[in-house]
């Protein structure tokens, strides 16, 4: 079973070809990322007019990198939502008329919980990327941490997500960004703040945000405290920038791995997910799979290229929601 997926949500355009909802077959993505780097944010309408331009040509490519033609997709999956509307209408518009030109099955997915699927996905050419443990085990706890959300999930099966917490202000990711900002390290800031505090030192410094009860994050806090903390002290020799993303880092590396723990305790629950950009954050990466390990939890994080916006996560949980259909 080919399934063809389409990815449209934020700058992304993507597509890509999962066989049997595990075999990643192609996964082209490209990104309007630099045009909207200048603005230090993401620009709908850019992002939109990019991806109307490029998606036939995007959804020609992954076809021809998994040697396949049209006739041989089975089902379409499409990202239906959260996202940028324009994005969103882009991509669901051009899945919409190729299944009804192929008279081929439309799946519609939701983008938040695909990420936790591309702990699911291989690649079957072994020269690339590829999971080391394929097929985590269900039930599981999943934490998906991106720019626009941050949320722990309890996941039965594919079709049964059941929401434990959010955050209730910044996305874990958005407060890598508008931190990155801060201290003047370009847009995005996730993987500038990562690379830039392994250079960072342990200090007295800490930042730390409020400290919701449950399951919910609040990232705002940190965040505003590192603003004060620049414009405090910027001007004073000592003030180290790597030092500061380090201690950024460790308070919202603290906070996602103390509730993902919470949550898989509660829950009597062995199998943590972890999926989007946030995702590749090394230290998350790193404490994450220490406290598993002291914890006896199998932790699953995707490889790098699947923790970003990608078509096939959505290509693979589309296969399973028509499955249990
Ligand atoms: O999942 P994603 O591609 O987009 C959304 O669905 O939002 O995630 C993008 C986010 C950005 O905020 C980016 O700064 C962050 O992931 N990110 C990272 C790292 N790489 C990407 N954050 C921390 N450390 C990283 N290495
Ligand atoms: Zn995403």
């Amino acid at each position: 079973m080919n399934i063809l997926g389409i990815e449209t949500s934020c700058d992304e355009t993507s597509a890509s070809v999962v066989k049997n909802g595990h075999d990643v077959l192609s996964n082209v993505v490209i990104s309007s990322l630099k045009e909207h780097a200048v603005y230090g944010g993401v620009i709908p309408e850019i992002a939109s007019r990019r991806q109307l331009e490029c998606i036939s040509a995007v959804v020609q490519e992954s076809l021809e990198r998994a040697h396949l033609k049209l006739k041989d997709i089975d089902k379409i999956a499409v990202t239906l939502n959260p996202g940028l509307i324009g994005s969103l209408l882009v991509g669901v518009s051009f899945a919409r008329a190729l299944s009804y030109a192929l008279k081929k099955p439309l799946i519609e997915v939701d983008h938040i919980k695909a990420h936790l699927y591309a702990n699911f996905l291989k690649f079957n050419d072994a020269k690339k990327e590829s999971l080391k443990n394929v097929g985590p085990k269900l039930p599981a706890v999943g934490l998906v941490v991106s720019g626009g959300h941050t949320s722990l999930f309890y996941l039965k099966d594919f079709k049964h997500f059941r929401l434990l917490g959010e955050t209730r202000d910044d996305a874990a990711g958005e407060a890598f960004d508008k931190v990155a900002k801060i201290l003047n390290l370009g847009y995005p800031g996730g993987l500038a703040i990562d690379r830039l505090a392994k250079t960072g030192k342990p200090s007295r410094l800490s930042f730390s945000g409020a400290t919701l009860p449950g399951f919910d994050f609040s990232f705002s806090g940190v965040k505003t405290a590192v603003l004060y903390h620049k414009r405090a002290n910027e001007k004073d020799p000592d003030f180290n920038v790597a030092n500061v993303s380090f201690a950024f880092q460790e308070s919202v590396v603290d906070s996602l791995v103390k509730k993902s723990l919470a949550a898989c305790e509660k829950l009597k629950v062995k199998t943590l997910l972890v999926g989007g950009g946030v995702a590749a954050n090394s230290r998350l990466r790193e404490v994450l799979s220490q406290e598993c390990l002291r914890h006896k939890i199998d932790v699953f994080f995707p490889p790098l290229s699947l923790c970003l916006d990608n078509a096939a996560m959505i290509a693979g949980l589309g296969y399973h929601l028509a499955a249990l259909k």
